[in-house]
């Protein structure tokens, strides 16, 4: 089989590949982004060749058209609807990243004030919601009890999961991006054993987070605004990031038509894996077993050995052949969340620091372009502001929300969306009869 490429490096619509398969030519459309690689539109193979395409883990594989995010792996670049996520970073919020996300134009003031006041009016949950956490055990893992809340908002809030209305979308949109930090602050307060508290509306959506998670009502509460800075910028970094395996699980489960706090509940299931979301509570922990920096090379040893099974967390990515730049910005506000709080001595920052420069000079991780990813230091910085290891994903999950809910609007609304129906290269055994 040979595919003769008709595309020049400045291919305009109407080209097409011509793939040759037993010694019949058959032609696929070139589809071209606005940047980014061009696409083959083989929704045809089958049909006419009779072969399936065979791509495991989706490595070449688009799976849709999509206006909202955009990554160089190469360059090691992130745009959000088109801008740099260092410049959304230090200039933005995580609120007008939502907005900016969702409707594909950063907000206006009068928008951004809107935006605001909506969200807020949809912070708190059923109060019935608070006798479904005391089904769960105190010692359930949080992103357990949010696959299960979160799966069960559809059972309080069926009146937004028309999908087909596109006032139910926008409804069910605000909700779960305002009662996100309220669910997963609860988590958090009944596996310690705590009140739930309740929002507060006056104050901005990530110091709201915060006094949900740490304040009790016995004391007043004081937001530290360098710590609900980094927590914003965390949430900004963590909002939206393409076609990744927990965005990818949403829209395959909108695609079926289900609703849409059950397509987040399925992001979250997916998320929580430790090759996913998962990795910077696994980053954490392996800093904390590396526990000096003379112990270092036993691990770079181990993680270049593949029969031991371990991996360097918070290193690689299936995009980044560059450094994540998220992993940029994430060790800066490590640095401030540290310094701010006083805890710039914390040994796992020293044994991250000394692994990163080990590792980045290494054969191994130079040849495979393996560089720190965003989990790399966002564990020791949640660590530092009072999270423990087991709220690391849910975090991510509260930031995630927008972008999944941003990706499963646009498949709703695009008309070229089918259910998702992947085939198989079927190895098992032929047809055989039963024994009788
Ligand atoms: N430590 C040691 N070796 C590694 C690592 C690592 N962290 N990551 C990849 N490799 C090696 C791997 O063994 C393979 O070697 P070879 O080519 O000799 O077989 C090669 O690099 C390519 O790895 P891969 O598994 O084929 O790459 P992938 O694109 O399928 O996996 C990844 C990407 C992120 C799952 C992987 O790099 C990994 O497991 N990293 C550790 C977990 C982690 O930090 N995940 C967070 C990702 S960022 C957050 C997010 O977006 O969810």
């Amino acid at each position: 089989m040979t595919i003769q490429e008709n595309c020049p490096a400045a291919a305009t619509n109407g080209e097409r590949a011509t793939l040759n398969y037993q010694g019949k030519p058959t032609d696929f459309p070139l589809r071209h982004g606005s940047i980014g690689p061009s696409v083959m539109d083989i929704g045809k193979l089958y049909k006419d060749t009779g072969c399936f395409s065979y791509d495991p883990g989706f490595t070449s594989t688009a799976n849709c058209a999509s206006k909202i995010t955009f990554i160089d792996g190469d360059k090691g670049e992130l745009l959000y609807r088109g801008y740099p996520i260092e410049q959304i970073a230090e200039y933005s919020n995580f609120l007008a990243t939502c907005f900016l996300l969702l409707n594909g134009e950063l907000p206006t003031n009068e928008q951004f004030r809107d935006f605001r006041r909506t969200i807020s009016m949809h912070t708190m949950v059923h109060e019935q919601m608070t006798r479904f956490f005391t089904g769960f055990r105190r010692d359930a893992h949080p992103m357990a009890v949010m696959v299960g809340v979160v799966g069960a908002l559809s059972a309080f809030y069926h009146d937004s999961t028309d999908i087909s209305n596109p006032e139910h979308r926008r409804i069910a949109t605000n909700r779960m991006i305002a009662k996100m930090p309220t669910i997963a602050a609860m988590a958090y307060k009944y596996s310690i054993g705590h009140p739930f508290i309740y929002p507060r509306n006056d104050l901005d959506y990530t110091s709201n987070f915060l006094q949900m998670c740490f304040a009790v009502p016995c004391e007043p509460y004081i937001v530290n605004p360098v710590v609900a800075r980094a927590l914003d910028r965390i949430f900004i970094l963590h909002a939206d990031h393409e076609q990744n395996a927990s965005t990818s699980t949403v829209r395959l489960a909108g695609s079926s038509g289900a609703n849409p706090f059950a397509c987040i509940a399925s992001g979250i299931a997916c998320l929580w894996g430790p090759a996913h979301g998962g990795a910077n509570e696994a980053a954490l922990t392996m800093l904390q077993e590396i526990g000096t920096v003379e112990r270092i090379p036993e691990f770079i040893a181990k993680a270049k050995d593949k029969s031991s099974g371990f991996r360097l967390m918070g290193f690689g990515h299936r995009v980044y052949k560059n450094y994540d730049p998220r992993a940029k910005v994430m060790q800066k506000t490590c640095h401030e969340v540290l310094d701010a709080l006083d805890k710039r001595d914390d040994p796992l920052l020293k044994v991250a620091m000394e692994l990163e420069k080990i590792a980045l000079q290494d054969d191994y991780f130079v040849s495979k372009k393996l560089y720190p990813n965003i989990d790399f230091y966002s564990g020791i910085t949640l660590r530092a502001i009072g999270f423990p290891v087991e709220m690391f994903t849910v975090l991510f999950a509260v930031a995630r929300t927008v972008g999944w809910i941003a990706q499963w609007r646009e498949m709703i609304e695009d008309p070229e969306q089918r259910i998702g129906r992947p085939r198989q290269l079927y190895v098992g055994p032929s047809r055989r009869e039963f024994p009788l």
